[in-house]
């Protein structure tokens, strides 16, 4: 409302995006849980774009930018990249899309990721998809995701579940305690998965 904080948001957040109602879910869970998998069905299915925050920076890496050398250590190591880093990548997806509803797949991933996205975009999540799986059954299905992901072997594998119990968990638990978490059993076949995901979106979206 005209305050120096509302301008700096909206200088942040670009002319296009503060211009828009945007509606945004982010989908949670373990490394191999099968956010991008049941994006990929939510997509067809009711109308939204989908940015894995993974595959922004692995595309990052690849077109040659001056942090790609750092950004590819980091995943290599099962690290968080700087928010800064990620939410300017989510920000331009957003802003290119001519849609305004956002699946945003694998972040926040932290505590840095979440604060930092709502003071920069003032946007809050409409409701955190939660998918909840077994590290057995993570684990089997990361080694034979064939994908020729560098972070796919035994050794970044564990570093990853490791960041995620330490870092990604709490922030379930922060959006849980608002109440915004739908939890999703993920352990299940990716139809019956998919079912489930289909319940929510019918409800809530
Ligand atoms: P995430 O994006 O959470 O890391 P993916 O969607 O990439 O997970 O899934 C990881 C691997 O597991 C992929 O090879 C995918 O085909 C497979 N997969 C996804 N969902 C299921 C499921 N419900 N049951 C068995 N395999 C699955
Ligand atoms: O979600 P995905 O499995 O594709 O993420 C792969 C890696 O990308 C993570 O282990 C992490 O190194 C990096 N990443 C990140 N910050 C995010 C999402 C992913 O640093 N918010
Ligand atoms: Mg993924």
């Amino acid at each position: 409302m005209g305050t120096v904080v509302d301008t700096a948001k909206k200088e942040a957040n670009g002319s296009s995006l503060s211009e828009k109602k945007i509606t945004v879910v982010f989908v949670l869970g373990g490394p191999g849980s099968g956010k991008g998998t049941q994006c990929e069905h939510i997509v067809q299915h009711f109308g939204y774009t989908h940015l894995s925050a993974g595959d922004l920076l692995r595309a990052e890496i690849k077109s040659g930018s001056e942090n790609g050398a750092m950004i590819q250590n980091m995943i290599k190591d099962g690290k968080i990249v700087p928010s800064e880093v990620t939410i300017k990548l989510l920000q331009r997806a957003m802003q290119e899309s001519s849609n305004d509803k956002f699946l945003i797949d694998g972040f926040p991933r932290n505590e840095e990721n979440r604060s930092a996205f709502e003071s920069v975009t003032g946007i809050e999540p409409e409701f955190v998809l939660f998918f909840d799986c077994p590290e057995e059954e993570m684990e089997r299905r990361l080694l034979s995701r064939n994908q020729g992901r560098e972070d796919d072997n035994i050794d970044t594998i564990r570093k990853r579940f490791k960041v995620y119990m330490e870092s990604s968990l709490p922030v379930i638990e922060y959006y849980n305690s608002k109440g915004k978490v739908r939890k999703i059993d993920a352990g299940k076949p990716v139809e019956e998965v998919f079912e489930a995901v289909k319940a929510v979106f019918s409800k809530d979206a």
